[in-house]
């Protein structure tokens, strides 16, 4: 089904395993964010924010994946039906159309430049440096209006396994009102609609 974008830049748009974006949608205001990725300005100055942050705390965040074409996310999608298999690829790869990374709103974080964190943030204190960067992000990301979208033990709610490198920008105000609402973020913006 067709998703209601809700403005032209489709910030609050849901987008899960059911509902996509309209054919040949095409996001507004790219621009580059670094020498291989982009986003739409308001998400690419929002990044450089909260890079910058977690520089100043020692904590470096690279971006492994921004906006992603639909031929892309196919691309994407069909690599990993290769490697992993059908079933699992639906958990962790939205089919073309069904990806946040199409807005050019959403990036994949990563320590270093090509390799995702993989790491869940801690309540004990951080023994690595990727359990550093998970709570670091979990603490501080929504200052600079970035949420987390797939949380883990969220599939049923979310559509995809857990993945704590994927932070989507839906804006400051946005995302406080996000957090305090203790909801995942495609319950949240269903409730917008
Ligand atoms: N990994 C997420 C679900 C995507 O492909 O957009
Ligand atoms: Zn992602």
């Amino acid at each position: 089904m067709v998703t209601k974008l809700r403005g032209q830049d489709g910030r609050y748009a849901v987008l899960d395993t059911y509902h996509r974006l309209p054919a040949g949608w095409k996001p507004p205001h790219l621009t580059w964010v670094n020498k291989t990725q982009q986003l739409q300005l308001p998400a690419a100055s929002a990044w450089r924010k909260l890079r910058l942050a977690a520089a100043s705390d020692a904590i470096t965040l690279n971006i492994v994946s921004a906006y992603r074409s639909g031929g892309y996310q196919e691309t994407v999608f069909n690599r990993n039906v290769k490697k992993h298999g059908r079933a699992h690829a639906l958990k962790y790869v939205a089919r073309p159309g069904h990806s946040e990374h199409q807005l050019a709103l959403t990036v994949d974080i990563g320590l270093a430049a090509g390799a995702a964190l993989r790491t869940e943030p801690v309540t004990s204190k951080p023994a690595s440096k990727a359990e550093r960067a998970a709570n670091w992000l979990r603490d501080n990301a929504a200052k600079y209006g970035w949420v987390r979208s797939y949380p883990k033990g969220g599939i049923a709610a979310t559509c995809y396994a857990a993945e704590p490198w994927h932070w989507r920008f839906i804006g400051v105000q946005e995302a406080a009102k996000f957090t305090a609402s203790k909801l995942t973020l495609r319950e949240y913006l269903w409730r917008k609609r």
